[in-house]
């Protein structure tokens, strides 16, 4: 049986903590189905065609990975795509209480739905898209935080 998993989330961009939870996924399910919700954020940095051009570009090089945007309610989607797991990172225990909820309704909504949480590699813990949105806003330098792609990106939506 092939085990199929979305990660979903507003990757407004994908960053190198998003990147490395998929690869560790990777290692245990067979797919990969990264899903960038329509309505997550209400006013993203990048419009959901960039978004998904960028998470197509990082990971082009796995089969493995696919990448749709969906509207509406994640259970529905899972249900449609016959995935039975839903990704998710755990940073901090700040997470935990959103993160807990949201997988407590989302099985609530399709009860053939489990959420596992992964936890990234250490040294990029402390990263989130708005935190690197909010740094390359101001001039700093977000090279270690993005695939290139993401990077190139920015410069050119901060006209840089
Ligand atoms: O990266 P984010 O912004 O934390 O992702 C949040 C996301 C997209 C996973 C969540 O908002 C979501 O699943 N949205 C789809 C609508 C839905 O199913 N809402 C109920 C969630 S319990």
């Amino acid at each position: 049986m092939t085990t199929i998993a979305i990660y979903p989330g507003s990757f407004d961009p994908i960053t190198r903590g998003h990147e490395d939870l998929i690869r560790r996924s990777l290692q245990f399910v067979d797919r990969v189905i990264v899903a960038v919700a329509v309505n997550a954020s209400k006013t993203p940095l990048f419009t959901l065609e960039e978004r998904l051009d960028m998470i197509r570009v990082v990971l082009r090089d796995d089969a493995r990975a696919e990448v749709r945007s969906f509207n509406g309610l994640l259970a529905d989607f899972a249900r449609e795509t016959g995935a039975k797991l839903v990704l998710r990172g755990l940073r901090a225990v700040s997470d935990f209480e959103y993160e807990f909820q949201m997988a407590l309704m989302n099985r609530q909504l399709n009860d053939e739905l489990e959420t596992v949480f992964l936890v990234p590699a250490v040294h990029l813990t402390y990263l989130s898209s708005s935190l690197v949105r909010e740094v390359a806003r101001l001039g700093g330098d977000v090279r270690e935080f993005v695939h290139p792609v993401v990077l190139e990106a920015f410069g050119k939506k901060l006209k840089r």
